[in-house]
Parts: C-alpha cells; structure tokens; sequence
C-alpha cells in the first residue's frame, strides 16, 4: 500500500506526467530527462499574510528541506549528462557541488513590478535568482563548464516578464509567469525533448514545455496545487492540439 506522500501518477498523456507525492520519492521512478527546471520551496517560511491568508503555508517550507541535496540526489539519477538546468532562489554555490553542474551563470528575473519587502527600506524586491548550469559527470567537463546545447542565439542574463500581481494571483501565491519558464525551456532544448520539474506548484512548468512543443515530468505534494496543475496542463495539450492541427 502506498504511503501518502510516494508518487502516484495524477495526470498522465503522450506529453505530460503529472506525479502527487514526495519528490524524493521520485528517485528510481523516473527516465533520463533532458532538462531540469525547477522553482523549489525557499525555506523562508513563505508569509501567507501576504495574500489574505488565501493560501496557508507552502508546503517543505519550513526550512527542513534540503533542496541542494534532493535536487543533487535527482540530478545525478536523472538529468542527462552535459544538458542544463534552472533553479530558482538558490545561488550557484549552493547547487554545483551536489547537482554536478559547471558553468554556472545567475541570471534574474526583473518582475517588473516592485514587491513588499521591509517597507522601512529604500528598496522594494523586484528580481529573483535562477541559477544556471551544465549537469556535468566528470570534474574535467565541469571545470569546463562547457553547455553542450546551446539551443539559441545567447542573450542577456536578465530576463523581464511582468509577475502575476494582486488579484491575479489565486492559482498559487509564487506562480511563475509561463512565458519566462518558456524562454528557459527554449534556451535549453529541443522540441520533442524532456523536461522536468520535481515541485511543479501550480504546473507553470508543465504548461510551458506543452506550449513549447516538449514533453514534461511533474511531481507536486499539495493536493489543492495538483489539481490546478491538472486543469491548466489539459487546456494547455488542448490548445496544442490545436496548434499541431492547424
Ligand atoms: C515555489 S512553489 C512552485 C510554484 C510553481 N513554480 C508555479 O508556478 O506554480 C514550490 C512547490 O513545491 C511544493 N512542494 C514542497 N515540498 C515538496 C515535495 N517534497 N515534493 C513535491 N512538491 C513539494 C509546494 O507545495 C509548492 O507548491
């Protein structure tokens, strides 16, 4: 019998896996992936204050969980050799040595919308990190830091895409806009290709690997967020369909 929190599949099509569980649970379950992109829990007890008590707490939030080890863990299994990965909210140093990954870059991403923060303060947030990087096996290839697929023209390392803001926010209180993961998803694979990530929230992910012509591997531990993600993945693979028929 499973326990609750061992992955069982919540959605499943040609393109997209949708899986409700533990991410670490998921080491063994998966296939080799092609690329990694993921915006993990932060550890900072994430203040559902914020949003009028919508939402409650964030799951693995408290600080607990070991981020760079459980995406080390699922890296080293998982991602393909010398292909990439994104993280939001953690640094390069944080991530290299247990991920494997080389030629790191810190990119931000410009809200283009100014956070809370400490009101006292001249500044208000409006970035956050994504740390990028080569999953490279052996130390020589990550010294290297070379990125095998350079899928685009290169670019800048600060990327702008306006942030869900105040009354739109109510499918997960740190949703990503799904144009900003399909400029990663683009930077760094190839249609047809697999990408996955293992706290899929509100399935940003997912949507932007289906609009992008990928396939995607999701996991997701909250119940309510699974159920959002499931509802946005079916119409994003319905308006795929529709792009593929046209
Ligand atoms: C920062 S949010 C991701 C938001 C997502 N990028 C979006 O656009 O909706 C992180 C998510 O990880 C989930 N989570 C926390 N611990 C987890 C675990 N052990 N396994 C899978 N998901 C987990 C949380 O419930 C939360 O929805």
């Amino acid at each position: 019998m499973p326990g609750p929190t061992t992955p069982t599949v919540a959605y499943q099509t040609d393109r997209v896996t949708l899986y409700r569980g533990d991410a670490a649970e998921l080491v063994g379950l998966l296939p080799t992936v092609d690329l990694l992109v993921t915006d993990p829990p932060y550890g900072v007890k994430w203040d559902s204050g914020r949003n009028d008590g919508r939402f409650g707490a964030l799951l693995g939030d408290d600080g607990n969980l070991d981020v760079p080890r459980l995406l080390g863990v699922l890296a080293r299994a998982h991602l393909r050799n010398r292909r990439h990965a994104y993280v939001f909210g953690y640094r390069p140093d944080q991530l290299a040595e247990p991920m494997q990954l080389g030629g790191t870059t810190q990119l931000v991403w410009d809200k283009g919308i100014i956070g809370l923060g400490n009101l006292e303060h001249p500044w208000g947030p409006a970035h956050e990190h994504i740390t990028f990087g080569v999953r490279a096996k052996s130390l020589s290839h990550r010294r290297a830091g070379d990125g095998r697929l350079a899928a685009r023209i290169r670019t800048g390392s600060v990327l702008r895409h306006q942030r869900p803001n105040g009354g739109q926010v109510n499918r997960h209180p740190t949703e990503k806009p799904v144009p900003l993961i399909a400029e990663l998803i683009e930077s760094s694979s190839r249609h047809g290709e697999l990408v996955l990530d293992p706290f899929a929230g509100s399935g940003s992910t997912l949507v932007a690997a289906v609009l992008t012509g990928r396939r995607a591997i999701g996991c997701e531990l909250d119940e309510r967020y699974v159920e959002v993600a499931r509802r946005r993945i079916t119409e994003a693979e319905r308006i795929a369909d529709m792009m593929t028929a046209a």
